[in-house]
């Protein structure tokens, strides 16, 4: 794992959209994993305008979503499928076929978790996988207990999940209580992990995320066991990092991040 502290929210979206969009330039048919939430609006936008100005390409790029909320389908504006359409599909040259995400109105839900899981074997496995976190340290919808093996399945809502996305429905009780999400495992096989976290309301979880011990009551734990994780964060989610002066050495002097400085 290495952690990465910016100054602001605004420095920790930028270098995240770079990163991608590095990523997408030194490999045009890269398979991205994405994710979605207010965290991630920012970074869609950099990666908009890296398309609009600087010429990004993204007509080979295939995407793979982390989730989407068991009930809602594409044209439900609360939906994942939407929220991607929005933010970032409609504004680069995406080709939309190549967008996946799972479907919230499949009826055998089991057949459409193991036909998400074969799809993205069947393209090659994910290079580069965006995450956030939630409040309770969940990555994807892997809420508490997830198993650390576990696949893309339909997963419970937490309180504290549906809590947090309530203002999106108008009140806890229109927040679907289920999802499709990857597994931790489905996530732990990715090539490279990119984790975005900012805000202090999330510095208890993040500390404990990388810094505390790996437990299943808290899935982003699950990535220090990944050999290619990067933690970009901003310092009010920083601040309870033991180590935060290590971390930000090795961004002020190690030479690979040397052009991001
Ligand atoms: C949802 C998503 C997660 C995301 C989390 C954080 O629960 N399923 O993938 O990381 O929200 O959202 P926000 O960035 O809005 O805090």
């Amino acid at each position: 794992m290495e952690v990465i502290i910016r100054p602001t929210a605004e420095d920790a979206c930028r270098l995240s959209a770079r990163l991608i969009a590095d990523r997408l330039r030194a490999q045009p048919r890269t398979v991205l994993g994405l994710a979605t939430g207010r965290t991630m609006e920012r970074v869609y936008e950099h990666l908009a305008a890296a398309h609009a100005f600087e010429g990004l390409d993204f007509s080979l790029a295939v995407t793979f979503n982390l989730d989407e909320y068991l009930g809602l389908g594409p044209r439900d504006p609360r939906s994942y499928r939407w929220y991607m359409n929005t933010h970032l599909f409609s504004k680069v040259n995406i080709d939309p076929r190549n967008t996946y995400l799972p479907d919230g109105l499949a009826r055998d839900v089991d057949a459409e978790c193991a036909r998400y899981e074969e799809l993205m074997r069947e393209m090659g496995g994910i290079d580069l996988q965006l995450l956030g976190m939630g409040r309770t340290g969940h990555i994807g919808f892997n809420e508490p207990l997830s198993a650390m093996r576990s696949r893309t399945r339909a997963k419970a809502l937490s309180e504290t999940t549906l809590e947090q996305n309530a203002e999106l429905f108008g009140g806890v009780a229109n927040v679907p209580r289920r999802a499709i999400t990857m597994g931790v495992g489905t996530i732990l096989d990715s090539r490279r992990c990119l984790l975005l976290v900012t805000g202090e309301d999330k510095a208890w979880v993040l500390a404990k995320a990388v810094e505390g011990p790996v437990t299943s009551m808290i899935s982003a734990t699950a990535l220090q066991l990944h050999p290619e994780c990067r933690v970009i964060v901003d310092e009010e989610a920083a601040q309870l990092l033991e180590n935060r002066d290590y971390y930000r050495w090795i961004f002020d002097n190690e030479p690979e991040w040397e052009r991001y400085r």
